[in-house]
């Protein structure tokens, strides 16, 4: 026998539910999407597609612009990124009758009703409404000051193999950040480059050691069998010595920078180019402002791309796939278009039947089934596998 509190609050909450038909908030828009980086612009693009009422705001200030090139996003290996970026936004435009683009500084973003809808409102104070807001934000490199590091960042001093690392074979190689990240630097870039000198700045302490020991318990041997010098002195200034960007080989796919490392105790070492271990942050303070739940650093989501508020999203280098490339960050947008569109249509055909709101659990569930699998165990599976 249910206890009759029980049992009435139950009542209520069937009757409640009945009554409560379901609302469609008056909104400006029915999704903004913060930032115009490939992320932005690929949630854009399929919301558009399916002309929902879409407002891209972007600040322009994006992770891959320091770089000469893209790489390994087919069909554009090599494109500038601002070229790239230059045609997304010539196609978007097509959807110019329910989508718009600005170029603007979102400063805060608050959940009105308890998600119902969202106001973003920018930096000149102007207010957008919206039933979804999607955050394409990025993250930014906290560089070191070291005088050539910034200088050199994206042009031989690279963050990624896939990104640089090709143009950079078989060069005089170097590695840049602490101690406990050069073992798995060393693999990454192997079959690039074997003249390998880690340059750790002071950080061969025993706690960075024990650090590493955890994750590789031989490291002093892989590192001697792979021909690594550690190098521990304090890194006063990296000069640039050539520039890739008027020294290189087109045709063969050759960037010829190099640089001359100047170290503390008067000794100096030449090398070709550098992948580094640098931490990173949130581009912008809208997540913690909004008390996003996080993964570290990053934005936690769910296999839908959805933040723990349920009406916002966060998509590529921002959000906690772990992945922070130029195809993630399309997949992921791509993956939150299409569960907006969903959603936000489910809840349209209940308003025009006049039937009661789903709750949010209730929506998700449906636009889940109506995508056609369960991707949450599928993701959080495949994560585990990392
Ligand atoms: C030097 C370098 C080279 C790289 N090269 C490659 C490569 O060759 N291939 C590859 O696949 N990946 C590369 N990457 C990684 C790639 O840059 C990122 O994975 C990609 O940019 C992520 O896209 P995003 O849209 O999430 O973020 P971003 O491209 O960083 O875009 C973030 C956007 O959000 C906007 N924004 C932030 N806050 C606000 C706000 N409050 N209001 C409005 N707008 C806001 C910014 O202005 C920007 O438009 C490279 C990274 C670096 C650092
Ligand atoms: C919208 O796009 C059409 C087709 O590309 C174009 O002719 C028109 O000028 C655009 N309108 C605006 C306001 O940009
Ligand atoms: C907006 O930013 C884009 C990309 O950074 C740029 O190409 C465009 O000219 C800007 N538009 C205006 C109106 O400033
Ligand atoms: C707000 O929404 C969340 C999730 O959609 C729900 O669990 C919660 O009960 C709601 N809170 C109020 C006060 O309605
Ligand atoms: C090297 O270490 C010094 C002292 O800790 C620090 O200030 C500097 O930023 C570091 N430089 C690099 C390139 O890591
Ligand atoms: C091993 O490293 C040293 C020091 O950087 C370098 O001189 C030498 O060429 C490297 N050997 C090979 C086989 O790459
Ligand atoms: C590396 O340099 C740091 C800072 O100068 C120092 O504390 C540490 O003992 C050095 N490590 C080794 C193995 O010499
Ligand atoms: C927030 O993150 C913590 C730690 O990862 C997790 O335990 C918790 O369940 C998360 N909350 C939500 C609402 O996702
Ligand atoms: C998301 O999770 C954070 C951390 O647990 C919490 O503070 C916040 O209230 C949650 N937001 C929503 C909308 O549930």
């Amino acid at each position: 026998m249910p206890s009759l509190k029980a049992l009435s609050l139950y009542l209520l909450s069937t009757v409640g539910g009945a009554l409560a038909a379901t609302t469609i908030p008056e909104t400006d828009y029915d999704a903004i999407v913060i930032g115009g980086g490939p992320a932005g612009l690929s949630v854009t693009s399929g919301l558009s597609r399916v002309r929902r009422r879409t407002l891209m705001l972007d600040s322009g200030v994006y992770r891959n612009d320091p770089t000469r090139h893209m790489h390994d996003v087919i069909g554009n290996d090599g494109t500038v990124p601002a070229v790239f970026r230059y045609l997304a936004r010539q196609q978007i435009s097509r959807y110019n009758a329910t989508t718009s683009m600005k170029n603007a500084t979102v400063t805060s973003v608050e959940s009105i009703n308890n998600g119902s809808y969202y106001k973003a409102t920018d930096s000149e104070g102007l207010e957008y409404t919206a039933r979804r807001i999607v955050l394409g934000t990025g993250m930014k490199d906290i560089l070191p000051d070291t005088p050539g590091v910034k200088e050199g960042w994206g042009t031989g001093i690279y963050w990624c193999p896939w990104c640089d690392g090709y143009e950079h074979r078989d060069q005089a190689f170097g590695i840049l950040g602490g101690l406990s990240d050069v073992v798995g630097s060393v693999i990454e870039i192997w079959q690039l480059n074997q003249d390998i000198v880690a340059f750790v700045n002071g950080t061969n302490t025993p706690e960075q050691q024990k650090a590493l020991a955890n994750k590789y318990p031989n490291w002093e041997a892989q590192l001697e069998a792979y021909n690594v010098t550690l190098n521990n002195e304090t890194i006063v200034s990296i000069d640039r010595l050539q520039d890739g960007s008027d020294n290189n080989d087109p045709a063969e796919d050759r960037e010829f920078d190099l640089f001359r490392v100047n170290l503390a105790d008067g000794t100096s070492i030449e090398r070709g180019a550098f992948i580094t271990n640098f931490p990173d942050a949130q581009y912008s303070d809208i997540a913690q402002n909004l008390h996003l739940n996080m993964t570290g650093t990053k934005i936690q989501v769910a296999a839908n791309m959805k933040t723990n508020d349920t009406g916002i999203y966060a998509i590529g280098d921002a959000n906690s796939d772990g992945a922070t490339n130029v195809p993630h960050a399309m997949f992921s947008g791509k993956r939150a278009a299409v569960y907006i569109h969903v959603e936000l249509g489910r809840q349209e055909s209940l308003a025009a039947i006049g039937k009661r709101e789903l709750s949010h659990r209730e929506l998700e569930k449906e636009a889940r089934r109506m995508i056609g699998n369960d991707l949450d165990d599928l993701w959080k599976r495949a994560r585990e596998m990392k």
